[in-house]
């Protein structure tokens, strides 16, 4: 293996076969291991039956296997402490400490830091006593929006129309605890209005990178219809009016920045992917949460567009230098859409063969989320969102009508997905 490096990638969604994808591509990578993948990371590595969460596995399994470097894709082991337990191992790894990881994995403290630092958000108050935040409804009215303070796997946020709908709320997760302790704490905040955009920085402490951008789909029906997902698709880049560079400058200056000083002051600074969940309103863009790593499915259309190496950037950011990081982006557009399996994200069924994955064209990516090689060779559906179909093109459209196209060719019983994805924009 010479000097190339042994990498360890931690996660198995559609997020983590893209970063494998690209990492893949690098000429500094000896090895790729993934833990626990799927059927998709196992093509470009080899994966390893260690669950993300388990993160004294994961620590154990870098040591005992001589890991040069550890790559963290979900928010629970982030949250856990991984990254704490693998610098104290004396490992490198890309990603935030837990302390730093608190931007996500507590809206309270996220808010607080906003409004101490002057970063446009919307008003907020948070309340762990459930008779103080019904108080405070008398006084707020609706709309008004609900969140649960801890990670939720992105239940947690209710845009109440209506009081009654608030209340809902706030009796599931402070009353019932219908997501344990991360309903202990609520936000009551603000409802803004405006078009959403994801925007990610490569943070190495005290500097923020160039920003990537996409907007992602987060009902699962046409139209923004139907229940909330994981994710349903995106697209990259947001549209003009939307994203530029102009606006690329102002939301480091006016909202990345300010928030990674503060942690850094605080003695916990955040060296990894940040992501800003932002809404750009009539006042011009305010964040709406912050998150400690890269989006799904937002990574699946923005990694296809990075021309540069990504391990190279992730080293360089990770050992305190992210003006050295190589980011270079691909004008063109990329849209990825998300096939998940029937019945998502209610009950469905799993095991279903997958069919024409070797029929899509030699430039279209997909990336596997609940997949898995079956016995016989062949590849099984094993989770709620089974895959996300991507493809470039010259502009949205281009690049839409190639990912449907592939997207087609590609079946299994029940696959659902959006037919809007990047649509008119
Ligand atoms: P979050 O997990 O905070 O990004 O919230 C999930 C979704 O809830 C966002 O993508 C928005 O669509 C919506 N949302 C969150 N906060 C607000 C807000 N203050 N006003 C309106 N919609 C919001
Ligand atoms: N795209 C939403 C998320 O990754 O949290």
């Amino acid at each position: 293996m010479g000097d190339r490096l042994r990498v360890l990638l931690v996660g198995g969604g559609a997020r983590e076969h893209a970063i494998a994808w690209k990492l893949a591509q690098s000429p500094l990578l000896g090895e790729l291991l993934t833990a626990p993948g799927n059927a998709g990371t196992a093509q470009v590595g080899a994966n390893v039956p260690i669950e993300a969460e388990d993160v004294e596995g994961v620590v154990g399994f870098a040591r005992a296997r001589g890991v040069d470097f550890t790559v963290v894709g979900p928010e629970a082991p982030l949250a856990a402490g991984l990254v704490d337990m693998l610098l104290d191992a004396g490992l490198r790894v890309f990603g935030p400490t837990q302390a730093a990881a608190r931007i996500e994995s507590s809206k309270a403290f996220a808010k607080e830091l906003m409004l101490a630092n002057g970063v446009p958000t919307g008003a907020a108050a948070w309340f762990s006593d459930y008779g103080e935040a019904l108080r405070h409804l008398d006084d707020a009215g609706a709309p008004v929006v609900v969140k649960a303070d801890g990670l939720a796997a992105g239940k947690g946020v209710r845009v109440a129309r209506t009081r009654r709908e608030a209340e809902d709320a706030l009796r599931a997760w402070m009353v019932e605890r219908e997501f344990g302790d991360a309903g202990e704490a609520v936000l009551l905040e603000e409802r803004l209005e405006g078009p959403e955009v994801s925007v990610f920085g490569f943070v190495d402490g005290r500097r923020v990178s160039q920003l990537a951008a996409a907007c992602d789909y987060k009902l699962a029906g046409d139209g923004d219809t139907g229940p909330n997902t994981g994710g349903m698709g995106s697209y990259s880049p947001p549209a003009p009016g939307l994203w530029d560079a102009e606006m690329d400058a102002r939301v480091r200056r006016e909202i990345m920045e300010p928030v990674v000083s503060a942690l850094a002051e605080a003695g916990s600074p955040f060296v990894g992917v940040l992501y800003a969940g932002l809404m750009i309103t009539r006042d011009g863009p305010k964040a709406l949460e912050f998150n400690a790593r890269l989006g799904d499915p937002e990574t699946q259309v923005v990694l296809p567009r990075l021309r540069s190496d990504l391990l190279e950037a992730m080293l360089c950011t990770a050992s305190g230098d992210v003006d050295a990081a190589p980011l270079e982006w691909d004008s063109r557009a990329c849209v990825g859409v998300v096939m998940a399996s029937g019945g998502y994200p209610g009950r469905y069924a799993t095991g279903y063969a997958i069919g024409g994955l070797d029929s899509v064209d030699a430039d279209a990516m997909v990336f596997h989320a609940g997949t898995r090689e079956a016995g016989d060779g062949s590849v099984v559906t094993s989770g709620g969102r089974v895959l996300t179909v991507a493809a470039l093109g010259s502009a949205v459209a281009e690049a839409r009508g190639r990912a449907y196209e592939n997207a087609a060719r590609i079946g299994f019983t029940g696959a659902q997905y959006r037919s809007d994805i990047g649509r008119d924009k």
